[in-house]
């Protein structure tokens, strides 16, 4: 009898998807940080880039190998950009993006994604219209710390969630940051410099918001700068830079939430969740790899869980999972619905702050898809 061919081995690897080209505008204190992780994936090439001020976009593309300096328009109008990058301060995030919009790109923007609502709102409509992608920062819930707290949520670890708590307590930026007058004006302060890694946390975690009521003020109504080169400069501070408010997440968990930098040494952990049969402490959403803690009432104890997802992630992984969502046609984790959730959230604690009103979110929201355990290095779809 014949010997059966013996076929070679087939893997089910599928063809690696063309790398997305990014055009950045905007190359000031935060772009270092995405040139430090784009390179570690695979999808993203960095072809152009520019800022208001060129001579900042021609050092950083000195300093990171980047082919193209060139203005704004030119860079949103190339060819050879499919997404723009937008690194710009929040009140420059619509503008930039809407133009990028226009010209057929799909944008990933710092957060927020607009100061404004109504910006917002027009920007996801005009996007969906073109059959582009918008979204934005931030992306540290692609995390292990976010994600190992979502898989253990999702697996019943605490049993049903019922409250939780998020703290953002700091001091402001003014000792630090190297042109701190834009986190005091409208589209700064906590809420919508920090706000956005927690709602955005929170939301992946817990689902839809359904009620917000509020407490703000400008407790500190001018700030003295201390870092360089500003140093000894006033600011005047035009949006509260204190706000404490509730949340009802559309599945009854009830939430408790403060931003502020206008407190000194606050011993507050950043997100706690509550559930009928323990309790997650779920790491700083401004990072992405911090430890999960969890009480179970079985156990009596707390422990440190083992991240389920690979830790090393760092700034540009949003933007890599968007690269991939327009190369596969799924949705983009940190896509329109995710951030403009959450810009909708934040003005709404303002709102329900200044009016003495809850504020009733609108807008549709499905949490996005958990990452899989198991990822190739460098790519983000199995
Ligand atoms: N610095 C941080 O640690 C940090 C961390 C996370 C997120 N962010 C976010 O990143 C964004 C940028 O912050 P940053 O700290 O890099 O600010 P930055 O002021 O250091 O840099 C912003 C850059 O954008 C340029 N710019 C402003 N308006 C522009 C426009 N219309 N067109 C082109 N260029 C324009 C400026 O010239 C500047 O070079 C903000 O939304 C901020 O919230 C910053």
């Amino acid at each position: 009898m014949a010997k059966a061919t013996k076929r070679p081995k087939t893997t089910k690897r599928h063809a690696d998807p063309e790398p997305v080209r990014v055009g950045i505008v905007g190359c000031g204190a935060i772009s270092g940080n995405y040139m430090n992780h784009i390179p570690n994936y695979r999808i993203l090439n960095v072809v152009a880039c520019a800022d208001l001020v060129p001579q900042r976009a021609k050092a950083m593309a000195d300093q990171a190998g980047i082919p193209k300096v060139c203005s704004v328009k030119q860079l949103i109008n190339d060819d050879d950009v499919d997404i723009v990058l937008n690194l710009t301060i929040p009140k420059a995030h619509y503008p930039v993006a809407m133009d990028a919009v226009r010209a057929g790109k799909h944008v990933y923007s710092e957060k927020p994604l607009a100061i404004r609502r109504p910006d917002g709102r027009k920007l996801v409509d005009a996007a969906k219209r073109k059959g582009l992608l918008v979204g934005g920062a931030p992306d540290t819930f692609f995390g292990a710390g976010i994600q190992t707290s979502r898989k253990l949520l999702d697996d019943g670890a605490i049993g049903q969630p019922i409250a939780c708590t998020a703290y953002m307590m700091g001091r402001g930026v003014e000792t630090w940051h190297p042109n701190p007058d834009f986190y005091f004006q409208p589209g700064g302060g906590p809420m919508f410099d920090m706000g956005p890694y927690y709602l955005t946390a929170m939301t992946f975690l817990l689902g839809p918001i359904k009620r917000i009521t509020a407490a703000a003020g400008i407790t500190i109504p001018e700030r003295r700068i201390t870092s360089k080169p500003f140093y000894g400069q006033k600011i005047t501070v035009n949006t509260p830079d204190h706000i404490s408010g509730s949340l009802v997440f559309t599945s009854g968990v009830i939430g408790t939430m403060c931003t502020s930098f206008a407190t000194w040494a606050a011993e507050t952990w950043p997100i706690t969740i509550f559930g009928t049969d323990g309790t997650l402490k779920v790491p700083d959403p401004n990072g992405f790899d911090g430890d999960v803690f969890l009480y179970t009432k079985s156990k009596d104890k707390w422990r440190t869980v083992k991240h389920t997802h690979a830790t090393g992630h760092g700034r540009a992984v949003g933007l890599a999972d968007m690269a991939h969502a327009i190369r596969s046609g799924r949705p983009a984790r940190a896509g329109a619905q995710q951030t403009y959730a959450v810009l909708d959230a934040m003005q709404g604690f303002l709102d329900a702050a200044r009016t003495g009103r809850a504020y009733t979110p609108r807008c549709r929201y499905e949490r996005p898809a958990p990452l899989p355990t198991r990822l190739r290095k460098g790519w983000l779809d199995d």
